[in-house]
């Protein structure tokens, strides 16, 4: 059957822009001479939506995103956002999407590739073969809780607040438990039940779920002692279940496990429409100068091709092109190694859409 798929890219900061060219390039280079068309259609969000029409993320913006299939975002964030209003910053336009498009589950997978090892900080016998994925509760939590401040001077407090219902538990519950099944079953629930009384509710019914899955190894551990463990045995972790909160840091960490930031991508799924962004940020400082790692906006496509698309052998072609490049010495400079780097934001990119190239014209000569 043939798809139309109906995309909107949101740039946004930094080098945001950088790796949204290449993952669309490389979405257009694996979709070409096959059935389904593509159509996709560029908007603003975070500072440079805040510059161009006052808002880091427009209403206009959100009802495109809610028509799309899916949404690709390249990174929000500025060095001057400080300056204005927590309500017009760059990541409160991000926040605002995951919340309108009603994107609940996180997907974010970290693993070590063979060629880069040496990229992370960890020994190579510690971090080879980790594969391991988050899942980060995302519509809920301390991010969406009433926050505010009272009193002056002095007297000033600051007040965050996190919440979780039992709804919201059990359905992310279920995205973990699911996506083990499909890999090594086994879940880690990871909270601090030990001080939250969020958290004992989390673990109460996230056994409750886990009583449905008898074929799904289940166990719980406190977020203090899984940060450690997942530096420690991070080949260890299979599916890793936690909240908003929980998942923001634990996935920074498991991305420096491997290597860089600017390898994990990540899926949100669960709502209206599903939402792709590579897992680092907009790192001002090497914006536009063809430094950033497109790994994270790379495998960010091929998660959309899997979970939206439902495109597997798709997905599957753009992970064998990383891998092959990879394999064949390319480095950006976040993952230079030993080695250096020898590889910019494009020539990296280049190189996957030619080995995925070389594919379709191999496929094409086979069919004649
Ligand atoms: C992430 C980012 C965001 C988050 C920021 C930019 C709001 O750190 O996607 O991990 O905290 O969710
Ligand atoms: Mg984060």
């Amino acid at each position: 059957m043939s798809k139309k798929i109906r995309l909107v890219v949101l740039p946004g900061d930094g080098v945001g822009p950088d790796v949204s060219r290449v993952a669309l390039d490389v979405l257009r280079a694996v979709l070409a001479g096959g059935r389904h068309e593509l159509e996709s259609e560029d908007r603003l969000i975070g500072w440079a939506a805040y510059q161009a029409e006052g808002t880091p993320l427009s209403d206009a913006t959100i009802a495109a995103c809610l028509e799309a299939d899916a949404v690709f975002l390249g990174a929000v964030g500025h060095p001057e956002a400080e300056k204005v209003s927590p309500a017009l910053r760059p990541e409160a336009g991000l926040l605002r999407l995951r919340s309108a498009l009603g994107c609940y589950a996180n997907l974010r997978p970290a693993r070590a590739y063979a060629p880069i090892l040496d990229a992370s900080p960890l020994h190579p016998e510690v971090v080879s073969g980790t594969d391991l994925i988050i899942v980060r509760e995302l519509a809920g939590g301390l991010y969406y809780g009433k926050s505010r401040e009272t009193g002056l001077g002095n007297r000033r407090r600051a007040i965050d607040t996190e919440a979780y219902s039992v709804t919201e538990v059990r359905r992310i519950a279920k995205v973990a438990f699911d996506l083990a099944r499909a890999r090594r079953k086994i879940v880690t629930s990871i909270d601090k039940a030990n001080v939250l009384s969020t958290s004992r509710l989390w673990r109460e019914i996230v056994n409750e779920v886990a009583a449905g899955y008898s074929d799904v190894k289940c166990s719980h551990m406190l977020v203090d002692r899984a940060a450690m463990e997942l530096v420690l045995k991070p080949k260890s972790f299979d599916v890793m279940l936690m909240s908003n909160l929980f998942g923001d840091i634990l996935s920074d960490e498991a991305a420096g496990v491997v290597g860089s930031i600017g390898l994990l991508g990540s899926a949100s799924l669960g709502g209206k429409t599903d939402l792709y962004e590579p897992v680092h940020g907009s790192a001002p400082d090497i914006a536009g100068q063809d430094k950033a790692n497109p790994i994270g906006a790379i495998v960010s496509v091929a998660m959309m091709l899997r979970h939206t698309f439902r495109l597997e052998k798709e997905a599957g072609k753009v992970e064998a092109a990383l891998d092959r490049v990879l394999a064949s010495g390319l480095r950006t400079p976040d993952v230079a190694g030993r080695a250096g780097a020898n590889a910019g934001t494009r020539a990296f990119g280049a190189a996957v859409i030619e080995v995925l190239a070389a594919e379709s014209r191999l496929a094409v000569a086979r069919a004649s």
